[in-house]
């Protein structure tokens, strides 16, 4: 059995290790690693500090289970007597956040008491909802057929590069979401795309950088 000491250079500020779990564990690591065990009362301040960290996250995901379920019922008693209202409430969800979160969808489920998987159903079917948060700008490119023979793809590839973005997906810091749809309604202006909801028209891939550089540039003050 080791001795229950602490070595004189064992560093004690256990304070600055709390704020990050992966710097407390790199910390308990070397510990160990140096002396080969770790000291009882560093083993318990740890313990204390995660117990106050696991009973802080419980309370705020009370707050947040709470907020979503007065959301749902709001939406629930607003649409319930109207046909659809399955779609109709998913609707607002999309309209409000942007996305349909999955604890929305999970609550919306045990409200209307239908099984999540036919809520997924749905907004799988429908293109217009969104199962992620969307980017602060959102690219829509346009690969119907008409834009698609005239060049869609090479635009669509120069977005990629210029994103770095997989279709469907957003960028890490949310900054771009990019998606392909299928006619937007406009192809006597083919290839044309959507950009925060301004519509583009006769491109090639060269004007894509151009749009992207519009949209992030910041607004001029009016
Ligand atoms: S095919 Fe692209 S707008 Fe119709």
């Amino acid at each position: 059995m080791p001795p229950e000491t602490v070595p004189p250079e064992l560093p004690t500020k256990l304070d600055a290790w709390k704020d990050e779990e992966a710097s407390l564990l790199e910390s308990l690591e070397q510990i160990e690693h140096k002396h080969g065990f770790i000291p009882r009362h560093i083993a318990e301040e740890v313990s204390r500090a995660l117990e106050v960290k696991i009973e802080r996250l419980r309370k705020l995901q009370t707050k947040v289970e709470s907020n979503v379920r007065k959301e749902v019922d709001a939406l629930v008693e607003k649409w319930k007597d109207e046909e659809g209202s399955l779609i109709l409430i998913l609707h607002e969800i999309e309209n409000q956040h942007g996305y349909v979160p999955r604890e929305i969808a999970m609550e919306v489920s045990y409200a209307l008491g239908v099984k999540l998987a036919r809520i997924y159903e749905v907004l799988t079917f429908y293109h217009y909802f969104k199962l992620k948060p969307p980017g602060r700008h959102n690219m829509s490119l346009c690969m119907g057929t008409a834009c698609y023979l005239k060049g869609a793809p090479s635009m669509l590839a120069e977005a990629k590069t210029l994103l770095k973005v997989e279709e469907g997906c957003t960028t890490p810091d949310r900054e771009w979401h990019l998606d392909v749809v299928r006619c937007i309604g406009c192809c006597g202006m083919s290839p044309a795309m959507v950009v925060d909801g301004k519509t583009y028209g006769r491109l090639n891939a060269s004007d894509v950088s151009r749009i992207v550089n519009q949209a992030t540039q910041p607004k001029a003050a009016s």
